[in-house]
């Protein structure tokens, strides 16, 4: 066997083995297979697809391709994860107010990925927070207070901290068989007996179309079944951003806000109600899903669950004076304002358009070795259905380089009719 006979294959839209599969991840990791052949590999995968025995595969062969956490010494661990999206930031919402209600939150989060944000790169905006914590740590941290957040280890899932980093860089994000595999390989690596999936769906997410979410949740399923692990997956809405804010520093404010009970956007409260009630309900921490999304607001009401936000930051080494007060967050050095062009209801924000170019304004990576911009990006205090008046402000641009902004305020970001 060897690589060359393998990347032919799958240019030629044949089907892989298991063998192969296997021998290209074991080989990639050792870096036999260099990044050139894995890219040609992977853009084959993207072209030609996988079929659902060849996903389970290749997820099983990065699952395993490094170490396989056990977390059964914390009881009943419920994960959660989104395939992606502009101004997700629900990760940073949701995992402490499913700690502050007794559920042991162990969470191992992304970097930004093409257009869409990470929740490690957000994290690391704030002053101090340690992402790269050792799994003893993260372990000891989650019986301690309940909750940790840490970024993928060099350990857990190595193949798809390689593969992810490549496809960032070489346009090969948006495919069923590569997210499908990602996914489903750190969440087996990571030791989550039970898991909820955030499928986004629209103009910012990777799935483009419900046809295409709902079978990128079917596959995902399948996989969560095959490995013993409880899978339900909730399709949400992605064609504008999540929220008001996108950006990292930006959004863990806009987070911290929230938890706060200072607002709360609709489409935050409905994805965090949606995705929480199922967990609670698959941790038996509620008896049904009215229950669980009653639960899930309370604690952000009763401040458990900014309490709990406090904590994870602290325990990870993060200066929580910046989320007492968030007005301590370095600022960009322009924040401009975005008016209506002309009088209407505003009938898009494309959630695509907004991505592309805050990672334009720094907040996301071009190369894998790029640093990102924490200050950058977008607030917005207009979304889809709200009607404007002309020259109205519809929200604003966070830029470090003047031109910049000048350049995003020549662009339609809003449809307005
Ligand atoms: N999130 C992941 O972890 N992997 C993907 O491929 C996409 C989103």
């Amino acid at each position: 066997m060897n690589i060359l006979e393998i990347i032919a294959k799958k240019r030629d839209g044949k089907e892989l083995s298991k063998d192969e599969i296997q021998y290209f991840i074991d080989e990639y990791i050792k870096d036999n297979v260099t990044d050139y052949q894995a890219a040609a590999l992977v853009m084959a995968i993207y072209i030609n697809g996988m079929n659902e025995r060849e996903i389970t595969d290749l997820t099983l062969a990065m699952a395993y391709s490094g170490d396989v956490l056990d977390l059964s010494s914390l009881g009943n661990v419920v994960d959660k994860h989104s395939t992606g999206g502009v101004g997700d930031k629900i990760t940073l919402i949701l995992m402490p107010i499913i700690a502050s209600l007794g559920i042991p939150s162990a969470k191992m989060s992304g970097r930004g990925l093409g257009f869409t944000g990470g929740t490690i790169d957000k994290l690391e905006s704030i002053p101090g927070y340690n992402t790269q914590i050792n799994v003893e740590t993260f372990i000891e941290n989650v019986k301690n207070v309940g909750i940790s957040i840490m970024g993928q280890t060099l350990n857990l899932a190595p193949a798809d901290k390689k593969l992810y980093a490549l496809r960032d860089t070489i346009s090969c994000t948006e495919s069923i068989p590569l997210i499908a595999s990602s996914i489903m390989s750190k969440k087996i690596a990571a030791g989550a007996n039970k898991i909820v999936l955030d499928i986004t769906c629209g103009s910012g997410a990777f799935m483009k179309n419900k046809e295409d979410a709902k079978k990128l949740a079917d596959i995902m399923t399948k996989i969560g079944e095959l490995s013993g692990r409880k899978t339900v997956c909730i399709i949400t809405d992605m064609n504008q951003p999540v929220g008001n804010c996108v950006g990292n520093t930006l959004e863990v404010i806009e987070a911290v806000d929230i938890l706060k009970s200072k607002y709360m956007p609709k489409d935050i409260e409905h994805i965090i109600t949606e995705l929480g009630a199922n967990m609670l309900v698959l941790a038996n921490k509620a008896s049904n899903i009215e229950d669980g999304k009653s639960k899930i607001l309370e604690n952000i009401a009763n401040g458990k669950a900014y309490e709990k936000l406090l904590q994870l930051i602290q325990s990870q080494g993060g200066d929580i004076s910046y989320i007492e007060n968030t007005s301590k967050f370095e600022k960009a050095k322009y924040i401009i304002e975005i008016r209506a062009k002309k009088s209407g209801i505003i009938t898009s924000l494309d959630a695509y358009k907004v991505g592309n170019l805050s990672n334009y304004l720094g907040a996301g990576r071009l190369k894998k070795t790029d640093s990102i911009n924490p200050r950058v990006g977008f607030v917005f205090n207009k979304k889809v259905g709200d009607t404007v008046t002309q020259g109205e402000v519809l929200g604003y641009v966070h830029a470090d380089e003047q031109e910049k902004a000048d350049f995003i305020l020549e662009q339609d970001l809003f449809e307005i009719n």
